[in-house]
């Protein structure tokens, strides 16, 4: 497949990236490198230097086909979203949707979308699964909160919404066994300190 990956020379994009690299997908990086770094680019796929904030840019992505998109864009840092709200807004709510639209106008109809458990805010019970409460505690949750699912049911794409917890517990205890003591005491951890948080 074609993908392309929006947010793709950060910290999860380039694990993204490189996992995909690793299924032999073709793989397009589009990234304006703001918290994002160079080195985290691979030689091997082509990268596009552009801002999810201007359309122009988001088209000459868009326009050379994809069949997929995953978009992990934004900014991320939940205090400074309280301090500063709008900076959250502009690039993680009005971004999204300027992707969305142009991803509709070339018919680019599967999407990943990275969300973040900060849309539940304080968990009511452990393990958290879909039906939990989406109760943001800080504006950056909110902004992963923002109903892009409904807005993507009008628009008819595919999309799906990741919440990387297990991702992290995944990467940091070395497995995907979700039975493995090293799966089971990290995720302890992680969810210990958000009981904390
Ligand atoms: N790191 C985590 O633990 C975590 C947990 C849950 C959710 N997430 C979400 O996963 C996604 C990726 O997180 P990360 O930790 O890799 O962050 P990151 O800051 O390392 O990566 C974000 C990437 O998006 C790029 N970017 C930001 N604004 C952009 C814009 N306007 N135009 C083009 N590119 C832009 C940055 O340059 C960077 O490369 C984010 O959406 C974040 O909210 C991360």
């Amino acid at each position: 497949m074609k993908v392309l990956v929006i947010g793709g020379a950060g910290y999860i994009g380039s694990h993204v990236v490189k996992q995909l690299m690793a299924c032999k997908h073709e793989v397009t990086v589009f990234d304006n490198l703001s918290s994002g770094l160079r080195q985290n680019l691979f030689p091997e796929n082509e990268f596009i230097y552009g801002n999810i904030l201007i359309e122009a840019d988001l088209r000459k992505a868009f326009s050379k086909g994809f069949d997929a998109f995953i978009h992990l864009a934004a900014f991320k840092a939940a205090g400074e979203s309280m301090i500063i709200p709008e900076k959250y807004s502009v690039n993680n709510i009005t971004g999204t949707l300027n992707i969305l639209n142009v991803a509709m106008e070339y018919n680019c109809k599967n999407m990943v979308f990275s969300s973040s458990a900060a849309i539940f805010g304080e968990p009511k019970y452990i393990p958290i699964d879909e039906d939990h409460p989406k109760n943001p505690e800080n504006y950056y949750g909110f902004t992963k909160f923002h109903k892009y699912n409904e807005v993507s049911d009008v628009m008819d794409l595919d999309f799906i919404i990741l919440k990387e917890k297990e991702d992290l517990i995944e990467r940091i205890a070395g497995t995907t066994d979700h039975d493995s003591e090293e799966y089971i005491y990290y995720k302890r951890i992680i969810e210990f300190r958000h009981e904390c948080i």
